[in-house]
């Protein structure tokens, strides 16, 4: 994965994807997205307990290192943050970076889930509602994702929404254990999003 750059200035606009139900343009970054079981709700200072205990469990940590609270609050916290929620429980952490060229424009996603709840179409789901939001409402036509070469989870996950692969980025990341990892890059294209 990519640690993220949240790029400034950017806000969410109000949709009808949303869950809030009243029709005037949302500027404030503030909109929840419905997935089909979970709800993507914007992050604050409420989630940094939630996420520290998300990404230092060994399970995720061996894919997504180096989190300290300081961290977290300064990457995982801005607009294009989003805490995954099922049932008003905070399960996970999905968050989104856009390369903002227009000839190179594209967004980019990371995803964590705790392990309780791996492997039940949640992270799938949660993919699909961040997906469905960027080609619908922030205009993407490309989406990027790059997970570690050997996270056979994650990449099985992300072909089911609709990402391919497109090669290996060999010795593309460091790992928590210091040398450095193989990452696959896989891309989704607006026509071929299975929503
Ligand atoms: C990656 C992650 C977000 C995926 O979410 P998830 O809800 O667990 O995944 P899903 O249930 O949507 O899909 C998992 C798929 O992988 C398969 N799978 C599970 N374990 C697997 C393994 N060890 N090898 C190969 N496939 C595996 C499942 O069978 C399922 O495929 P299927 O629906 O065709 O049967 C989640 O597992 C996670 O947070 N992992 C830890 C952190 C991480 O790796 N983040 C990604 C960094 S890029």
């Amino acid at each position: 994965m990519t640690p993220t750059t949240p790029s400034s200035g950017h806000t969410h606009s109000g949709n009808a994807a949303t869950l809030r139900s009243t029709a005037a343009p949302d500027t404030t970054g503030t909109d929840a997205l419905a997935g089909q079981t979970v709800v993507l709700r914007p992050t604050g200072a409420q989630h940094v307990d939630a996420f520290m205990a998300i990404l230092q469990h060994p399970e995720v940590a061996k894919w997504w290192g180096g989190y300290d609270l300081e961290r977290v609050r300064r990457e995982l916290l801005g607009p294009n943050s989003y805490a995954i929620e099922l049932a008003g429980e905070v399960i996970g952490l999905i968050i989104f970076h856009e390369e903002n060229d227009p000839d190179y424009r594209h967004a980019g996603i990371d995803i964590a889930l705790h392990p309780d709840a791996h492997g039940q179409g949640l992270g799938a789901d949660a993919m699909r509602t961040l997906v469905r939001y960027l080609f619908g409402r922030r205009g993407h036509h490309r989406i990027v994702i790059d997970p570690a070469a050997s996270n056979a989870r994650a990449i099985r996950s992300y072909e089911r929404v609709g990402f391919r692969p497109v090669g290996v980025m060999r010795q593309y990341e460091r790992g928590s254990d210091g040398t450095w990892h193989d990452g696959l890059l896989m891309d989704l294209l607006r026509d071929e999003f299975r929503g």
